[in-house]
Protein backbone atom coordinates (compact mmCIF):
# COMPACT_ATOMS: atom_id res chain seq x y z
CA UNK A 1 0.00 0.00 0.00
CA UNK A 2 1.92 3.29 -0.54
CA UNK A 3 2.02 5.69 1.38
CA UNK A 4 -0.37 9.06 1.07
CA UNK A 5 -0.35 12.30 2.95
CA UNK A 6 -2.66 15.24 2.98
CA UNK A 7 -1.23 18.23 1.41
CA UNK A 8 -3.54 21.42 1.37
CA UNK A 9 -6.74 20.10 0.10
CA UNK A 10 -5.07 16.74 -1.36
CA UNK A 11 -4.67 13.44 -0.85
CA UNK A 12 -1.11 12.75 -2.44
CA UNK A 13 1.56 10.46 -2.43
CA UNK A 14 4.13 10.58 0.31
CA UNK A 15 6.79 10.66 -2.02
CA UNK A 16 5.19 14.04 -4.23
CA UNK A 17 4.29 15.28 -0.81
CA UNK A 18 5.26 19.08 -1.00
CA UNK A 19 4.95 22.31 0.27
CA UNK A 20 6.31 25.89 -1.55
CA UNK A 21 9.98 27.19 -0.66
CA UNK A 22 8.05 29.98 0.87
CA UNK A 23 6.39 28.55 3.25
CA UNK A 24 6.86 30.06 6.96
CA UNK A 25 7.39 26.62 8.41
CA UNK A 26 9.90 25.95 6.46
CA UNK A 27 11.54 29.91 6.64
CA UNK A 28 10.82 30.44 10.25
CA UNK A 29 9.68 27.68 11.83
CA UNK A 30 6.64 29.76 12.08
CA UNK A 31 3.86 26.93 12.79
CA UNK A 32 2.19 24.27 14.83
CA UNK A 33 2.19 20.57 15.08
CA UNK A 34 0.25 17.81 17.00
CA UNK A 35 1.25 14.15 17.24
CA UNK A 36 -1.36 11.67 18.31
CA UNK A 37 -1.23 7.77 18.83
CA UNK A 38 -3.61 5.15 16.90
CA UNK A 39 -4.84 1.75 17.88
CA UNK A 40 -6.98 -0.39 16.29
CA UNK A 41 -7.00 2.64 13.62
CA UNK A 42 -8.77 5.03 16.32
CA UNK A 43 -7.03 8.42 18.20
CA UNK A 44 -6.01 7.95 21.33
CA UNK A 45 -7.25 10.92 23.70
CA UNK A 46 -8.37 12.72 20.07
CA UNK A 47 -10.40 16.01 21.77
CA UNK A 48 -7.25 17.17 24.48
CA UNK A 49 -4.68 17.38 21.31
CA UNK A 50 -7.14 19.50 19.78
CA UNK A 51 -7.74 21.28 22.50
CA UNK A 52 -4.43 21.77 22.80
CA UNK A 53 -3.79 22.50 18.63
CA UNK A 54 -6.71 25.08 19.06
CA UNK A 55 -4.42 26.90 21.70
CA UNK A 56 -1.00 26.88 20.40
CA UNK A 57 -2.84 28.31 17.03
CA UNK A 58 -4.25 31.33 19.13
CA UNK A 59 -1.12 32.13 21.06
CA UNK A 60 1.02 32.23 17.65
CA UNK A 61 -2.71 34.33 15.75
CA UNK A 62 -3.18 31.61 12.91
CA UNK A 63 -6.26 30.77 12.20
CA UNK A 64 -7.82 27.08 11.88
CA UNK A 65 -7.08 26.19 7.95
CA UNK A 66 -10.20 24.00 8.28
CA UNK A 67 -13.39 23.84 10.69
CA UNK A 68 -12.23 21.23 13.37
CA UNK A 69 -14.87 18.68 12.34
CA UNK A 70 -13.94 18.59 8.67
CA UNK A 71 -10.16 17.87 10.38
CA UNK A 72 -11.29 14.91 12.54
CA UNK A 73 -12.59 13.77 8.92
CA UNK A 74 -9.44 14.13 7.21
CA UNK A 75 -7.03 12.87 10.45
CA UNK A 76 -9.13 9.95 10.03
CA UNK A 77 -9.24 9.19 6.18
CA UNK A 78 -5.61 9.86 5.89
CA UNK A 79 -5.02 7.14 8.56
CA UNK A 80 -7.74 4.54 6.68
CA UNK A 81 -5.73 5.35 3.50
CA UNK A 82 -2.70 4.60 4.76
CA UNK A 83 -4.13 1.51 6.84
CA UNK A 84 -2.69 2.43 9.99
CA UNK A 85 -4.18 -0.02 13.00
CA UNK A 86 -1.22 0.81 15.16
CA UNK A 87 1.28 3.83 14.63
CA UNK A 88 0.86 7.68 14.42
CA UNK A 89 -0.63 10.43 12.58
CA UNK A 90 1.25 13.95 12.46
CA UNK A 91 -0.58 16.72 11.92
CA UNK A 92 1.06 20.58 11.14
CA UNK A 93 -0.62 23.89 9.91
CA UNK A 94 2.06 26.93 9.29
CA UNK A 95 0.93 30.51 8.33
CA UNK A 96 1.41 29.51 5.12
CA UNK A 97 3.52 31.11 1.87
CA UNK A 98 4.06 34.50 1.77
CA UNK A 99 7.34 36.92 0.31
CA UNK A 100 9.87 36.10 3.22
CA UNK A 101 9.27 38.57 5.94
CA UNK A 102 9.65 37.89 9.68
CA UNK A 103 6.19 40.24 10.77
CA UNK A 104 3.04 38.21 10.04
CA UNK A 105 1.93 38.66 5.97
CA UNK A 106 -0.93 40.77 6.04
CA UNK A 107 -3.25 37.62 4.43
CA UNK A 108 -2.11 34.44 5.29
CA UNK A 109 -2.37 31.73 3.23
CA UNK A 110 -1.79 28.43 5.85
CA UNK A 111 -0.64 24.77 5.27
CA UNK A 112 -2.02 22.24 6.33
CA UNK A 113 0.02 18.80 6.06
CA UNK A 114 -1.07 15.17 7.54
CA UNK A 115 0.62 12.33 7.20
CA UNK A 116 0.50 8.88 9.50
CA UNK A 117 2.77 5.34 9.91
CA UNK A 118 3.02 2.35 11.71
CA UNK A 119 4.57 2.53 14.89
CA UNK A 120 4.40 0.17 17.55
CA UNK A 121 3.15 1.37 20.91
CA UNK A 122 4.90 0.12 24.28
CA UNK A 123 3.85 -2.95 25.57
CA UNK A 124 4.39 -4.64 29.01
CA UNK A 125 7.99 -6.03 27.61
CA UNK A 126 8.84 -2.47 26.77
CA UNK A 127 7.58 -1.10 30.04
CA UNK A 128 9.69 -3.58 32.34
CA UNK A 129 13.13 -2.84 29.94
CA UNK A 130 12.86 0.69 30.54
CA UNK A 131 14.70 3.10 29.35
CA UNK A 132 18.19 5.22 29.78
CA UNK A 133 18.41 8.78 29.80
CA UNK A 134 21.39 11.47 29.71
CA UNK A 135 21.11 15.41 30.92
CA UNK A 136 21.25 17.79 28.34
CA UNK A 137 21.15 21.95 28.55
CA UNK A 138 17.54 23.22 28.16
CA UNK A 139 18.52 25.36 24.98
CA UNK A 140 15.02 26.28 24.33
CA UNK A 141 12.89 29.93 23.58
CA UNK A 142 10.75 30.80 26.57
CA UNK A 143 7.59 29.63 25.07
CA UNK A 144 7.57 25.77 25.21
CA UNK A 145 4.13 25.37 25.72
CA UNK A 146 3.75 26.34 22.88
CA UNK A 147 3.89 22.80 20.46
CA UNK A 148 5.88 24.88 17.90
CA UNK A 149 7.55 22.99 15.06
CA UNK A 150 10.94 25.02 15.79
CA UNK A 151 12.42 21.85 17.62
CA UNK A 152 16.02 22.63 16.57
CA UNK A 153 17.20 22.52 20.39
CA UNK A 154 15.11 19.44 21.31
CA UNK A 155 16.43 18.23 17.76
CA UNK A 156 19.92 18.77 19.77
CA UNK A 157 19.25 17.24 22.91
CA UNK A 158 17.50 14.30 21.46
CA UNK A 159 21.20 13.35 18.90
CA UNK A 160 23.18 14.09 22.63
CA UNK A 161 20.91 11.15 23.61
CA UNK A 162 21.14 9.06 20.84
CA UNK A 163 24.71 9.54 20.83
CA UNK A 164 25.22 8.67 23.91
CA UNK A 165 22.88 5.35 23.62
CA UNK A 166 20.13 7.10 25.58
CA UNK A 167 16.35 6.68 24.66
CA UNK A 168 15.88 10.43 25.71
CA UNK A 169 17.40 14.13 26.54
CA UNK A 170 16.04 15.15 29.83
CA UNK A 171 16.71 19.35 29.79
CA UNK A 172 17.85 21.01 32.36
CA UNK A 173 17.72 24.31 32.83
CA UNK A 174 20.15 27.61 34.16
CA UNK A 175 18.87 26.90 37.57
CA UNK A 176 19.37 23.10 37.80
CA UNK A 177 15.88 21.96 37.37
CA UNK A 178 14.85 18.90 34.84
CA UNK A 179 11.99 21.24 32.82
CA UNK A 180 11.13 17.76 30.55
CA UNK A 181 12.67 15.88 27.54
CA UNK A 182 13.21 16.34 24.60
CA UNK A 183 10.00 15.16 23.21
CA UNK A 184 8.46 13.79 26.39
CA UNK A 185 7.53 14.43 30.07
CA UNK A 186 9.86 13.74 32.98
CA UNK A 187 8.46 12.19 35.99
CA UNK A 188 10.04 11.38 39.96
CA UNK A 189 9.23 9.25 42.48
CA UNK A 190 9.80 10.44 45.95
CA UNK A 191 10.81 8.30 48.85
CA UNK A 192 7.74 9.08 50.43
CA UNK A 193 5.56 8.29 47.24
CA UNK A 194 4.59 11.47 46.06
CA UNK A 195 4.41 11.82 42.00
CA UNK A 196 6.53 15.14 41.13
CA UNK A 197 6.38 16.53 37.44
CA UNK A 198 7.65 20.26 36.42
CA UNK A 199 4.63 22.30 36.77
CA UNK A 200 2.51 22.87 33.33
CA UNK A 201 3.64 26.69 32.47
CA UNK A 202 5.66 27.71 29.90
CA UNK A 203 8.84 26.09 30.47
CA UNK A 204 7.28 22.59 29.29
CA UNK A 205 4.54 21.60 26.60
CA UNK A 206 2.09 20.35 28.59
CA UNK A 207 1.54 16.33 27.53
CA UNK A 208 -1.62 15.07 27.04
CA UNK A 209 -0.34 11.50 28.39
CA UNK A 210 1.11 13.76 31.42
CA UNK A 211 -2.88 14.62 32.29
CA UNK A 212 -3.52 11.65 31.83
CA UNK A 213 -1.21 10.34 34.38
CA UNK A 214 -1.91 12.72 36.44
CA UNK A 215 -5.47 11.81 36.69
CA UNK A 216 -5.07 7.78 36.92
CA UNK A 217 -2.47 9.00 39.99
CA UNK A 218 -4.99 10.93 41.31
CA UNK A 219 -7.37 8.32 41.23
CA UNK A 220 -5.45 6.09 43.27
CA UNK A 221 -4.70 8.49 45.32
CA UNK A 222 -0.81 9.32 44.86
CA UNK A 223 -0.35 12.95 45.53
CA UNK A 224 0.94 14.28 42.42
CA UNK A 225 3.09 17.61 43.15
CA UNK A 226 3.54 19.63 40.24
CA UNK A 227 7.11 21.26 41.16
CA UNK A 228 10.60 21.38 39.21
CA UNK A 229 13.45 18.95 40.46
CA UNK A 230 16.96 19.03 40.21
CA UNK A 231 19.04 16.28 38.67
CA UNK A 232 20.47 15.24 42.10
CA UNK A 233 16.94 14.91 43.56
CA UNK A 234 16.04 12.78 40.12
CA UNK A 235 19.46 10.32 40.85
CA UNK A 236 18.24 9.66 44.28
CA UNK A 237 14.55 9.40 43.25
CA UNK A 238 12.65 6.25 44.58
CA UNK A 239 11.95 6.17 40.51
CA UNK A 240 11.87 8.00 37.61
CA UNK A 241 9.70 8.11 34.13
CA UNK A 242 8.83 9.64 31.46
CA UNK A 243 5.74 9.82 29.12
CA UNK A 244 4.66 10.72 25.86
CA UNK A 245 2.15 9.94 23.71
CA UNK A 246 4.27 7.35 21.77
CA UNK A 247 6.15 6.27 24.73
CA UNK A 248 2.87 6.49 27.31
CA UNK A 249 4.88 5.60 30.57
CA UNK A 250 8.44 4.62 30.63
CA UNK A 251 10.39 3.68 33.29
CA UNK A 252 13.67 5.84 33.70
CA UNK A 253 16.22 3.12 35.33
CA UNK A 254 19.48 5.45 34.72
CA UNK A 255 19.95 8.70 33.86
CA UNK A 256 23.60 9.84 32.78
CA UNK A 257 24.98 6.11 33.44
CA UNK A 258 24.02 6.41 37.35
CA UNK A 259 21.60 3.57 38.00
CA UNK A 260 18.03 5.25 40.01
CA UNK A 261 17.42 2.94 43.23
CA UNK A 262 17.08 -0.65 42.63
CA UNK A 263 17.51 -0.45 38.45
CA UNK A 264 14.36 -1.41 37.76
CA UNK A 265 11.04 -0.47 36.82
CA UNK A 266 9.49 0.39 40.31
CA UNK A 267 5.86 -0.22 42.26
CA UNK A 268 4.66 2.73 41.83
CA UNK A 269 5.42 3.30 38.05
CA UNK A 270 3.98 0.28 37.08
CA UNK A 271 0.38 0.67 38.61
CA UNK A 272 0.48 3.84 37.27
CA UNK A 273 1.63 2.37 33.95
CA UNK A 274 -1.13 -0.29 34.23
CA UNK A 275 -3.87 2.16 34.98
CA UNK A 276 -2.81 4.28 32.27
CA UNK A 277 -3.04 1.04 29.76
CA UNK A 278 -6.53 0.25 31.20
CA UNK A 279 -7.85 4.14 30.96
CA UNK A 280 -6.93 3.88 27.65
CA UNK A 281 -9.91 2.12 26.64
CA UNK A 282 -11.81 4.94 27.23
CA UNK A 283 -9.66 7.47 25.72
CA UNK A 284 -9.98 5.63 22.53
CA UNK A 285 -12.96 6.98 20.78
CA UNK A 286 -13.98 7.09 16.80
CA UNK A 287 -12.92 10.01 14.77
N1 LIG B 1 6.27 14.92 21.65
N2 LIG B 1 7.37 17.58 25.81
C1 LIG B 1 7.79 17.75 24.55
C2 LIG B 1 8.87 18.74 24.28
C3 LIG B 1 7.20 17.00 23.50
O1 LIG B 1 7.61 17.17 22.23
C4 LIG B 1 6.19 16.06 23.81
C5 LIG B 1 5.52 15.24 22.75
C6 LIG B 1 5.80 15.91 25.16
C7 LIG B 1 4.72 14.96 25.57
O2 LIG B 1 3.46 15.39 25.14
P1 LIG B 1 2.30 14.34 24.79
O3 LIG B 1 2.11 13.51 26.01
O4 LIG B 1 1.14 15.21 24.50
O5 LIG B 1 2.79 13.55 23.61
C8 LIG B 1 6.39 16.70 26.12
C9 LIG B 1 5.65 14.34 20.50
C10 LIG B 1 5.16 12.97 20.72
C11 LIG B 1 6.60 14.46 19.31
O6 LIG B 1 7.15 15.55 19.17
O7 LIG B 1 6.76 13.50 18.58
Amino acid sequence: MPRIAYVNGRYVPHVDAKVHIEDRGFQLSDGIYEVIAIRGGYPIDLAPHLVRLDRSLRELRIAMPVATNVLKMILGEVVRRNGIDEGIVYLQITRGVARRDHAFPVKSSRSLVITARRHKLPTEATFEKGVAVVTAPDLRWRRCDIKSVGLLANALGKQTAKEAGAYEAWLVNPDGFVTEGSSSNAWIVTANGDVGTHPGNNDILSGVTRKAVIDVATKLRYKVVERPFTVAEALTAAEAFLTSTTSFLMPVLRIDGKTISSGKPGPISRRLWRAYVDSLATRIKPW
